[in-house]
């Protein structure tokens, strides 16, 4: 098994190392290779998505990914920034089904910004479409400018679009994600989130998830507005089982979902093809702000390790030592800064990472 690993820019490396090293103590044959991505590589190679990283990632069964961005380029050409590097991997790939699961541990509810009984027991899905939308639309990003550069532009656009069959393969994706969550206890609910009262795009996407869900009877159906959706997240977000969104609306939604767990330090993510091959990375960024402090918390990615072994790599087992590790720290009180609170001790990320390994029993 082929894993490539692309550890970015600002905490991802420092996160993915703690991630590589647990999936080194678990005595599977994986076999890694490692890559620069973002901001990284353009400073190596001028381009932020290489044709070597690309083709390691084509090549490989899975993809380790930490995070890419820092603010220094933002003066870049958009094609050049970090942050094309992981939209040309989800669209090269076709990675078009992103899952992003917020589950708040027993353990954590207090870190959580929202009361105690609010998140406790929370365990929400958000399937996200990744290759779509607005940021895919054509054309996209161009400015119009009358010389060429930002400075000057004096109007901006993106457009926004689905098609049919985009909207049909990540609604089944959802209805099944649900159905089989049903089978372990969830209550088989799915949300399409959309903005069907003003755009067309979405009104596409209501109709045509209303119609695959005809297929999946055994699922309940409802559809909200994602200003509707957002504050039902946070008034009453164990009402949420699965939850199936556009591109931006998934973004967006996912971020504010991450809090209700504590953090956004903790939130895993898989981002699959329809071959079943994935790039697994943490729902955070690259957050430049504490970069090279060894304060990050790695556990979003060494959660998104173990839903490598579970999606990619056929290992349930693997995946299930990661995560009952994972629980184990968080029992012993081993807190990163951002999940820290009274009566609990102070880790850094490799502290952490070290204390997951030795969990791994
Ligand atoms: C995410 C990130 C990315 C996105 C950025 C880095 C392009 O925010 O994975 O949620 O907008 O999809
Ligand atoms: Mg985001």
């Amino acid at each position: 098994m082929k894993i490539a690993i692309l550890p970015g820019d600002g905490i991802g490396t420092e996160i993915v190392a703690e991630a590589v090293k647990v999936l080194k103590a678990l005595d599977l044959s994986l076999e890694t290779e490692t890559a620069l991505v973002g901001g990284a590589a353009y400073d190596a190679y001028g381009h932020p998505l290489p044709a070597a990283t690309l083709k390691l990632a084509q090549d490989a069964d899975a993809i380790l990914f930490g995070a890419v961005g820092d603010w220094k380029y933002d003066t870049l050409d958009r094609p050049l920034r970090p942050e094309q590097a992981i939209l040309g991997l989800r669209k090269n790939l076709g990675l078009f089904a992103n899952f992003r699961p917020a589950i708040c541990y027993p353990q954590l509810v207090d870190a959580s910004s929202l009361k105690r009984e609010r998140v406790s027991g929370l365990d929400i899905l958000i399937i996200r479409e990744l290759t779509g939308d607005i940021y895919f639309g054509q054309p996209r990003g161009r400015r119009i400018a009358t010389d060429g550069h930002f400075p000057g532009a004096e109007e901006a656009f993106d457009t926004m679009r689905y098609s049919r069959p985009e909207i049909e393969r990540i609604a089944h994706v959802a209805f099944q994600a649900a159905r089989k969550r049903k089978a372990s206890g969830g209550a088989g609910r799915v949300t399409s989130v959309d903005k069907a009262n003003v755009l067309e795009t979405f009104q596409l996407w209501k109709d045509v998830v209303t119609e695959i869900g005809l297929q999946y009877p055994d699922v309940a159906l409802d559809h909200m507005y994602v200003d509707n959706a957002a504050m039902q997240l946070v008034r009453a977000p164990k009402k949420f089982d699965v939850v199936v969104t556009g591109n931006m609306f998934g973004d967006i939604l996912s971020d504010a979902a991450a809090m209700l767990t504590g953090s956004i330090g903790m939130l895993p993510s898989a981002s699959l093809n329809d071959k079943g091959q994935g790039l697994y990375e943490p729902s955070h960024g690259s957050a430049p702000d504490i970069a090279g402090k060894g304060v990050a918390n790695p556990l979003a990615t060494i959660l998104s390790a173990a839903m490598m072994l579970r999606f990619s790599l056929n290992q349930p087992e693997a995946a299930a030592r990661i995560e009952q590790a994972v629980d184990k720290v968080l029992s012993q009180g081993l807190r990163t800064p951002d999940i820290y609170s009274e009566g609990t001790t102070r880790v850094g990320t490799v502290e952490m990472g070290d204390a997951v390994l030795k969990a791994l029993g």
